[in-house]
């Protein structure tokens, strides 16, 4: 029998380590998704824990410009944020690529994100098991010098990701430890390569996904990448002009970057979860975790101080992903050890 939308964050806040001493602070936007609200404070009363809501008139950028941005509840927010133990994020879009994350993870607390609907966080929820796959991978991603990507459809993409201060980010679905962000559900890594250093071709084909567009591509979409930006975007059908007319609408160079590039670890995600489920419904993490898809994305890069709302995840399939000549990604299949 389904697991009912509260069960699933109890289950969830134990993997979290909710103890009966914290508190956790939900963070949510007025009159939206008000059943995560309930089962976040239920879940945390059954553990014992206290519950604070705080709730912001918006905190939901628009999807296409113009954009202003406005940041006059936030220092509110993280004062009160700064006072709890665990926070859990439930706006619409999530305080992903903001600075409100890297404030609150920064000061020590643990923080999560949660958007997807029940039955997705049911049959995703994270594993110890999870956990040290996407581990594993993000130690590789650590250890390299030359992420190289490649694929039948012609992608041949080549970023430097050296050094040990290399931004990884591991996503197995929950937070178990004091700093730490993550996404539930999730299982992928990902890196931020070094600004400006991607360099060559990225050939989108027909069933690869657009997220937040949450749809298949239709056509092949041939990008040109030079010195960390998207310089040219080519294709016959009517997504290349699609995406042309996304990036130029915003009339921002930032929105051209390359973002972070990873790819999916979670065993049990499916490719087919646009078509099954209505996808408005969805965030896209299935997508995102699906096994040996390659995951590139557009935009903001907090570490390069790049901010704009234009963020597009890209997972594409077939593609072999190698670091310094060694393959972690063969054909869009996860490589066993
Ligand atoms: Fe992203």
């Amino acid at each position: 029998m389904p697991q009912t939308l509260r069960e699933l964050f109890v289950e969830q806040f134990r993997l979290c380590k909710v103890r009966p001493t914290e508190t956790i602070a939900v963070i949510s936007e007025v009159g939206k998704k008000t059943e995560y609200v309930e089962a976040a404070v239920s879940a945390a009363r059954e553990l014992g824990a206290g519950a604070l809501v705080l709730t912001a008139s918006s905190l939901s950028h628009p999807l296409l410009p113009p954009y202003t941005a406005d940041g006059r509840e936030i220092p509110a927010l993280l004062a009160a944020a700064a006072e709890c133990d665990f926070v859990v994020d439930v706006t619409v879009e999530g305080l992903i690529h903001s600075d409100v994350r890297t404030r609150i993870t920064g000061n020590g607390k643990r923080m999560l994100f949660v958007a997807e609907p029940d039955n997705v966080l049911e049959r995703l929820i994270g594993s110890v098991d999870l956990r040290r796959v996407v581990e594993d991978a993000g130690a590789k991603l650590k250890a390299g010098n030359v992420l190289h990507v490649t694929s039948a459809a012609g992608t041949d993409l080549t970023a430097d990701i050296s050094g040990k201060d290399l931004p990884v980010t591991h996503q197995w679905g929950y937070v178990d430890e004091p700093g730490r962000w993550d996404h539930w559900p999730s299982g992928f890594v990902a890196c931020f390569p070094h600004d400006r250093t991607a360099q060559g071709v990225i050939v989108l084909q027909p069933g690869d996904a657009l997220i937040p567009w949450q749809r298949y591509v239709r056509d092949h979409v041939t990008f040109t990448v030079e010195d960390g930006f998207i310089t040219e975007v080519k294709g016959e059908g009517s997504d290349a002009h699609l995406l042309l007319d996304y990036f130029e609408s915003w009339d921002d160079p930032e929105v051209w970057a390359i973002s972070h590039c990873g790819w999916g670890l979670h065993p049990t995600a499916c490719w087919s979860a646009f078509d099954v489920y209505d996808p408005r419904t969805l965030y896209g993490q299935e997508l995102r975790s699906a096994p040996g898809n390659f995951m590139w994305s557009t935009g903001p890069n907090r570490f390069a101080n790049r901010e704009t709302p234009a963020h597009l995840d890209i997972p594409m399939r077939g593609c072999t992903v190698e670091i310094d000549g060694t393959a972690v990604v063969r054909g869009g299949r996860l490589v066993s050890e």
